[in-house]
């Protein structure tokens, strides 16, 4: 059953598969979907300051609509890097919403059919990502086994690979 909100939390093993195609520096960070904090767990120590946003009160950080225009007010610029897991049916409108941020770097987990939709494809067009890094193999996100859907890190900008990368992980032991 599809979960409300696309509320589907990545595991630290699978966000940790990021961390090759990231800089040591990301200076500010916005994570405009964030769920629990996953992100913020994993790559903090990457970061000069930290902002996570959830449109979920019971989910961490600032409770706001990251497509609602309103949302940018409330943020001091600059913002360094743009990183998440969006919601899968908004991913298209979040990394356009990302871009209005004019951070260095926008970096998503989403699914690689993506890349396929012809709906999208004057989008990829204008914005065809620097790296394009699937994640083997498939991450579950719903605490079990790996998921029908191939996934893949989509980065924009100042990245420190470039092209196709493949990216490793191994589930951990209950
Ligand atoms: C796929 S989950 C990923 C959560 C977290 N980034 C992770 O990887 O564990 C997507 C998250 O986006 C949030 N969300 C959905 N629509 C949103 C919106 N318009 N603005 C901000 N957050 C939203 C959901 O509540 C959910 O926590």
């Amino acid at each position: 059953m599809r979960q409300d909100r696309d509320v589907y939390l990545t595991p630290p093993e699978v966000v940790a598969t990021v961390l090759p195609l990231l800089p040591e520096s990301l200076g500010t960070v916005l994570d405009p979907s964030a769920g629990k904090g996953v992100f913020e767990r994993v790559l903090g120590d990457r970061a000069s300051a930290w902002h996570n946003i959830d449109i979920l009160p019971e989910m961490v950080g600032l409770t706001a609509d990251f497509l609602n225009p309103a949302t940018r007010s409330v943020f001091t610029l600059p913002i360094d890097s743009v990183i998440t897991n969006p919601p899968f049916s908004l991913a298209q409108s979040f990394i356009e919403e990302a871009f209005r941020y004019r951070p260095k770097r926008v970096v998503m987990l989403c699914r690689l059919g993506l890349l396929a939709s012809q709906r999208r494809y004057p989008f990829w067009q204008a914005h065809p990502p620097d790296v394009v890094a699937p994640i083997v193999p498939r991450p579950s996100f719903t605490g079990g086994g790996t998921d029908l859907y191939d996934y893949a890190w989509f980065g924009w900008g100042d990245v420190p690979v470039k092209g196709i990368r493949w990216v490793r992980w191994t589930a951990s032991r209950g």
